[in-house]
């Protein structure tokens, strides 16, 4: 495949301009991206080049019927200057996932992994240093094939653009517990990362934002009794010492991120469920005292504390932990990403 990959540098690079102590999320873009064709039935050969818009037709069907996937993946540096990913195959196996979901032609692997490696070792320098900071990976696919007639495309582009960015949270997080609005529903696309499951959270997390809150915990559609997960997200609580997630199921997303954690509190000895957790539960727990913790765990997100949650027009502050699990487990997984430890579960992964 190598043979085959088609490099087109950058006449000038834009990273001058890049004020890297000061980096917001996914806001600037480096110097090159990813672009593969899907035509006449296959997968053609993926092109590194220069970052630049696109020429689409307005009929493309992205546009009418939504055929869109995307992925959330970030690059770090460690000390020495060497480059990592944490657990890229994972990413590479959902982006499928959610491609057979949206009838998006699945992506050959080494297309995914000698594209992704050959950029990234291209714009290797706008990989930032900084502590907290990171490479921001966003690769996605659409339909850019034509008509007007509602069934899939004949023709996609698979692309990866890559932003450095700093925390995707500026300050304490505070969620709103949803009990109108669902994010997903049974049998639809809740698992797939689909570019229309956040389109379709938009306003109900617009609603939240205006009465103070920053993201929406989603509940279960059918009865909006159980958490599922956050905008961007999986949930966590702590209720007592034991650490809890609610199941993955066919409404939520299966975060790397989640899962990584799981693996490392079991290592930890923290007591961990996987199980159904209700609102009732947590409001119960908040009260008592015995909700110690809550907080969401993702790609972007790494692990972001709960400062409070808002549920039927009360809002339940979280107590500031000394040695919460949140900051443990935070240390544990940043420590694997930027290479500053031992990986002994073999996730990472060299550029
Ligand atoms: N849930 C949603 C809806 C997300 O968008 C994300 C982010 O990717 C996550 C959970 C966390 O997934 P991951 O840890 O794989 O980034
Ligand atoms: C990620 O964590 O990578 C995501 O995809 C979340 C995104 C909506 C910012």
């Amino acid at each position: 495949m190598t043979n085959t990959l088609v490099v087109e540098k950058a006449k000038t690079s834009k990273i001058q301009d890049v004020d890297f102590d000061n980096l917001s999320f996914g806001s600037v873009y480096s110097d090159h991206m990813l672009v593969c064709d899907y035509r006449n039935g296959k997968w053609e050969a993926p092109k590194v080049v220069p970052y630049q818009p696109l020429s689409l037709d307005p009929s493309a069907k992205i546009f009418h019927y939504g055929q869109s996937i995307f992925e959330g993946m970030k690059a770090y540096k460690d000390e020495a200057g060497d480059a990592w990913l944490f657990r890229p195959l994972e990413n590479f196996k959902r982006l499928n996932k959610s491609a057979k979901r949206l009838a998006i032609p699945e992506l050959p692997e080494e297309y995914f992994m000698e594209g992704l490696t050959t950029l990234l070792q291209l714009d290797k320098d706008w990989i930032p240093q900084n502590p907290g900071s990171s490479l921001y990976i966003r690769p996605f696919m659409f339909a850019s094939g034509t008509g007007f007639h509602a069934s899939p495309a004949d023709e996609y582009k698979f692309i990866i653009c890559t932003a450095p960015s700093g925390a995707y949270f500026s300050g304490k997080v505070k969620v709103l517990i949803e009990e109108n609005y669902s994010r997903a529903a049974n049998g639809g696309v809740g698992y797939a990362k689909a570019g229309g499951n956040y389109a379709g959270q938009f306003y109900p997390t617009q609603l939240a934002i205006e009465k103070g809150y920053n993201q929406v915990i989603w509940t279960d559609d059918n009865s909006h009794e159980y958490i599922e997960e956050a905008g961007a997200m999986n949930v966590f609580v702590r209720i007592n010492d034991t650490l809890i997630t609610g199941p993955t199921s066919d409404r939520i997303l299966d975060g790397i991120t989640r899962k990584s954690i799981l693996d490392i509190a079991n290592e930890e000895g923290i007591a961990t469920e996987v199980r159904k957790i209700s609102v009732h539960e947590v409001v119960e727990a908040a009260k008592t005292g015995e909700l110690k913790e809550m907080f969401g765990a993702g790609t972007a997100a790494v692990i972001s504390p709960i400062s409070a949650f808002g549920y039927k027009d009360t809002d339940y502050d979280l107590p500031e932990l000394q040695n919460s699990y949140a900051s443990l487990l935070k240390k544990r997984i940043t420590d694997i990403q930027y290479n500053r430890v031992a990986d002994t579960f073999g996730w990472r992964y060299k550029v």
